[in-house]
């Protein structure tokens, strides 16, 4: 195996457990690496420290796999790797859950591969040239431990292109339907495997849709699900908080009309508006109208996918988060969301904080929260953290 040896300093986060090594850290090579090769990393005196994958040209040149000098990386490892996975969304996941993140790449130790559990369905996503290689043995070792009904193939991240990877959709294992019935916190959705965004749905927010539901939304509320997609949180609100209307915003017309289906499957449909376009225009005109809401959600997707788009991006989090104070009544409550890991808690709270300053909103912090369990993220790597909601309600003041 290529062998790698580190600068001098370089081991200790190594021997922290975090699972990169930059290119920049590399001291020297037994041999000319092979792009996607498996490696072991030395220290710079020799000694043993992880074994892991190489890309030399990436920023990221190498992600670890394993600390033990004696495991090997072969199927039994991926074996023990994916039961561990396993076992731990056992234990944090709901039983009224029927879907979950199983593998979440670096947080499971398994860098490049995030896999999805849909009611017993597989979709993995590969998102490395180091673990396309291994992807075999990783599907062998995912059959073998979970014993899926299926296995879906959904490698369509951009960041693929980087590293000289096309992107591809295919079934990779049995029997693959378009789509598949999940339940989450005991509710039904309808979710499309094939073609749809991501792998199908957004598992990250389970426990924050359970949290709107059950300690923001009232009986009878007007709620404003913005950013919808499958309707998660407008459906939760409707079903466990007994919202009265929910409004729900998506420029999807794929996922509205799974919205709309899975509001009819769990027989809220007649509470339901939904509202196809731009949020940025649709909420401009609802709050020029005069729309007023008890329990607003705002969940965009990522703006600001790397740092140069940082400042652009905090400029179209407030506009959003301006539209919705405005049509927040009074003693209302808001969530707003964030699954860019540039946009740190603090500054999603900055940028509320102005929302609310320009709009004369008072507000009072009860949550700030994260991805859900099956996603967590790993200390070592801050940028993990990805999903932020900080959840809020407003003083019940008429000025
Ligand atoms: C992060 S996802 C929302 C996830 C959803 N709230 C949930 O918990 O399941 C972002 C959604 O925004 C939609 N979207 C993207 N750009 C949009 C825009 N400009 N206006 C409205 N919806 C948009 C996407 O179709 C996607 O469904």
């Amino acid at each position: 195996m290529l062998q790698v040896s580190v600068k001098k300093g370089k081991e200790k986060r190594i021997r922290g457990f975090h699972p990169w090594v930059y290119k920049n850290d590399i001291l020297s090579f037994s041999r000319k690496p092979k792009p996607g090769e498996l490696c072991t990393v030395r220290d710079y005196r020799g000694a043993f420290l992880a074994k892991g994958y190489i890309n030399p040209d990436s920023y990221i040149a190498i992600r670890l796999l394993t600390f033990k000098k004696e495991e090997e990386i072969d199927l039994e490892f991926f074996k023990r790797r994916i039961k561990e996975a396993l076992d731990y969304r056992r234990a944090v996941v709901p039983e009224n859950c029927t879907a979950f993140r199983l593998i979440h790449s670096e947080a499971d130790y398994l860098p490049g591969l995030i896999v999805d559990y849909y009611s017993g369905y597989l979709v993995i996503q590969v998102t490395t040239l180091g673990m396309e290689i291994l992807k075999e043995q990783v599907a062998k070792a995912l059959v073998e431990v979970v014993k899926p009904k299926g296995i879906y193939e959904k490698s369509t991240v951009q960041t693929r292109e980087l590293e000289g990877l096309p992107l591809v959709e295919q079934p990779l294992y049995g029997d693959i339907p378009e789509r598949v019935v999940i339940l989450e916190n005991g509710i039904k959705f309808n979710v499309q495997i094939v073609g749809g965004q991501k792998t199908g749905y957004f598992l990250d927010q389970r426990e924050n849709k359970l949290l709107f539901a059950t300690e923001f939304v009232k009986e009878g509320d007007r709620v404003l699900d913005a950013f919808c997609h499958l309707g998660g949180f407008g459906i939760h609100a409707a079903v466990i908080g007994k919202a009265g209307e929910v409004v729900a915003v998506d420029s999807s017309q794929l996922a509205l009309d799974l919205a709309r289906e899975n509001a009819a499957l769990n027989g809220v449909e007649e509470k339901f508006t939904f509202v196809k376009g731009d949020a940025f225009k649709v909420l401009k005109e609802m709050s020029l109208w005069g729309e007023k809401f008890d329990s607003i959600v705002i969940d965009p997707p990522a703006f600001a996918k790397s740092k140069k788009v940082l400042e652009q991006a905090k400029k179209g989090y407030k506009e959003l988060f301006l539209r919705g104070l405005k049509m927040l009544k009074p003693g209302g409550n808001i969530v707003v969301c964030s699954c860019s890991h540039h946009v740190t808690p603090p500054i999603l709270e900055e940028i509320l904080l102005s929302a609310a300053y320009d709009t004369r909103t008072p507000l009072k912090v009860l949550y700030t929260t994260y991805q859900a369990k099956d996603h967590p993220f790993v200390l070592q790597i801050p940028e993990s953290r990805y999903l932020k909601c900080i959840f809020a309600k407003s003083f019940p003041w008429e000025i």
